[in-house]
């Protein structure tokens, strides 16, 4: 079931000097369950496809269809997690901004927290975190809203190959288990979470 669809997206940053075109011609199409990965140089437009998608950037041109029913979950390069704001708080974070933060919700994070091995650390501050305890975090305030799509930057670049692995392991199990679509985009070939997607769009 296709519950995804992109066609000739195009984008141009305007800066005082210049026009940068970020992305051209871009079309694609998502199946539910499916598991991509799109491939590119770095510079090529990978982050701002993303953006566009999850309404931080507006598109210059083209269509973006998403089904009806469907939400679409981002997660940023880099962890980006406040450090000011515990590990709980920050994945209630998205709950608070979509005024969606019930007790059912909160308690779903924390369940969430405790599958993943983040139990003993709800309220503990990101600089008490590994590397990978920080990405499994990230994720889980992406999980917390409960998306259909997972948007994935460059999940895990900042990690050491041997961590990499093992959080890419991680959290391939959890969008298998919570049932979800991810598209991640790489500038990495040799990216494990590459290697395990299932479908590999080139772009550029
Ligand atoms: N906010 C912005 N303003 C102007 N140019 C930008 C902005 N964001 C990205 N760009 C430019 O758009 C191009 C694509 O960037 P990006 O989407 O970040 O690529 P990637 O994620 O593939 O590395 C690059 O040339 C980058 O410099
Ligand atoms: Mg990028």
């Amino acid at each position: 079931m296709k519950i995804l669809e992109i066609k000739d997206l195009k984008k141009t940053y305007h800066t005082k000097k210049r026009e940068i075109l970020a992305v051209d011609n871009f079309s694609f199409e998502l199946e539910k369950g499916e598991f991509v990965a799109i491939v590119g140089p770095s510079g090529c437009g990978k982050s701002t496809i993303l953006k566009m998608l999850c309404n931080l950037e507006n598109k210059s041109s083209g269509n973006i269809a998403v089904f009806p029913g469907i939400n679409l979950g981002y997660m940023p390069q880099g962890d980006s997690l406040f450090e000011w704001r515990s590990v709980l708080k920050n994945c209630l974070l998205g709950l608070e901004i979509k005024h969606n933060l019930t007790k059912e919700n909160e308690n779903y994070v924390i369940k969430l927290l405790k599958t993943y091995g983040l139990e003993d650390f709800i309220n503990a501050y990101p600089s008490n975190l590994s590397g990978g305890m920080r990405q499994r975090v990230s994720l889980i305030r992406t999980l917390a809203t409960k998306p259909d799509i997972l948007l994935l930057d460059e999940p895990f670049s900042a990690l050491d190959y041997q961590t990499r692995l093992a959080v890419s392991d991680d959290v391939y199990k959890i969008i298998k288990k919570e049932k979800k679509s991810a598209i991640m985009v790489t500038h990495d070939i040799s990216d494990p979470m590459f290697q395990i997607s299932m479908t590999v769009l080139n772009y550029k």
